[in-house]
């Protein structure tokens, strides 16, 4: 495929990591100090960097794999961090149960898996409404650890600038245990594997994943028997990146560096950013900021998005095409990703555009209970990658991956699954702080549907 220029490309205006601050924005809180944000701002200037700019071109180069069907991406964690949940078992947890779905999905996708976390730096929330009204009383909308309080309280919900120096220090320290646990061998995959036995076994649909799991094991003893055991650098390691949506610019901004091998911007709070949903205007600070930087970057993609915005976007976002550049999240809901999803596709393949396509089957599915409590069925959640695979497969567009809200968590925040959580259930451990999370059980089952679909799909093309 030829490098496209485009003509936006070539008037676009000039670019800095502050050009965002002359376009209208959306979602940004208001600081009532602004000397105080400054001085933080200028902190974070002189910190060091979260990740290397060399690391974010890798992961791009993966993407571009993904991008061809030949890797495909596994992108989780939870819809908001918080900063009381900072500990090494939260982060333990959530590491290990997206390798246990790694091994699932690398055995049903038969590519290799990148895994990107939705970690270390996911502090920043997008709101519906700019206050929120609790019994007559209207206070400004929680935004996320890294802006304000989740308490209703006037002092919790001031935005406070100190929180973003907090949401640098939380991010490297989160950072720095995954970095020691992807390369000190607990991604050992034998004992990955090994937990998912744990897994299927307490199942109650144990009968449906031993198959899978069964195949699974006998490759392992088979590359056990190539001498790629357990000893093996290659089982004991595994690359880990790390991602969120770029949502609060003065951070952002501060955490930009100039890569000194290439002269290039990168974000450098995150391998990956995305654009969410709600901040996705072309002319907007949100995609003038991300224009800029070199990451390998998201944008989502919802069912409001027209075909003509769409190319618009990757005009602006990816001028010259470049592979692994630009991941697409598209996020329809299960009702809606038949109908929305195949004009954009077919518009993004007719313009011959090279994009990588991941399903988020979980920001379109959210509803709430009688009782005003946000949740999603593990059903509709399903019903909706199903739709997704289907769509991409009538085009012959390979899909590149998922992006899931999980915890490594036992919550009840997510409907269904073998365990049939119901909306009764939903009081005993529902801990999230924003959208409603698969818990660990959910997760892997979905990991293990996933694999059985790609597996049929891929039977179903060969036959
Ligand atoms: C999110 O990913 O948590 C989110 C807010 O998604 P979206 O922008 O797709 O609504
Ligand atoms: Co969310």
């Amino acid at each position: 495929m030829s490098a496209v220029f485009s003509a936006t490309a070539e008037v676009s205006p000039a670019w800095s990591p502050a050009s965002w601050r002359g376009v209208p924005i959306r979602q940004a809180p208001s600081y009532p100090d602004a000397a105080a944000l400054e001085a933080v701002e200028s902190r974070l200037r002189a910190y060091p960097p979260l990740v290397f700019a060399g690391e974010s071109r890798r992961l791009a180069q993966q993407l571009a794999l993904a991008g061809e069907g030949r890797a495909f991406v596994l992108q989780g964690g939870a819809c908001a961090e918080s900063f009381g949940e900072f500990t090494a078992d939260v982060i333990r947890d959530t590491f290990r149960v997206l390798l246990q779905m790694a091994v699932v999905l690398t055995f049903g996708a038969k590519v290799p898996v990148v895994k990107l976390g939705r970690m270390a730096g996911q502090y920043a929330k997008p709101r519906s409404a700019d206050a929120e009204t609790v019994d007559g009383r209207t206070l400004p909308s929680y935004r996320g650890d890294i802006v304000n309080g989740a308490d209703f309280t006037e002092a919790a919900r001031v935005a406070d600038p100190a929180r973003m120096e907090t949401g640098y220090f939380h991010s490297a320290g989160t950072l720095n245990l995954l970095r020691a646990f992807a390369g000190g061998g607990y991604a050992n995959l034998h004992q990955v594997h090994r937990w998912n036995l744990g897994f299927v076994e307490r199942s109650p649909l144990a009968a449906r994943y031993r198959d899978l799991s069964g195949r699974i094991d006998e490759t392992l003893g088979f590359m056990g028997a190539c001498g790629l055991g357990a000893d093996a650098p290659q089982g004991n390691e595994t690359e880990f990146y790390t991602s969120h949506e770029a949502l609060l610019l003065p951070y952002e901004q501060a955490l930009t560096r100039i890569d000194s091998t290439t002269g290039d911007c990168y974000g450098c709070s995150a391998h990956f950013l995305w654009i969410g949903d709600r901040t996705r205007q072309p002319d907007g600070a949100h995609v003038e900021y991300l224009r800029g930087v070199r990451n390998p970057i998201g944008l989502k993609v919802g069912p409001t998005m027209t075909a003509d915005e769409l190319l618009r976007l990757l005009d602006v976002l990816n001028p010259w095409d470049e592979a692994g550049r630009l991941t697409l999240i598209s996020r329809m809901g299960a009702d809606g990703v038949r109908r929305h999803l195949p004009p954009l596709l077919r518009a993004v393949c007719r313009a011959g555009r090279r994009v990588v396509w991941l399903c988020d089957p979980m920001h379109g599915n959210t509803v709430s209970t009688a009782t005003k409590v946000k949740t999603r069925s593990f059903d509709a959640i399903l019903a909706e990658l199903r739709g997704f695979f289907d769509v991409l497969g009538v085009e012959g567009v390979p899909p590149g991956g998922l992006h899931v809200e999980m915890t490594g968590q036992d919550v009840t925040e997510c409907t269904g699954g073998a365990h049939r959580l119901t909306e009764q259930d939903l009081g005993d451990r529902y801990r999230t702080f924003c959208d409603p999370r698969l818990n660990a059980e959910q997760s892997l089952e979905m990991a293990f549907l996933v694999a059985e679909e790609l597996t049929a799909r891929r039977r179903g093309a060969a036959r």
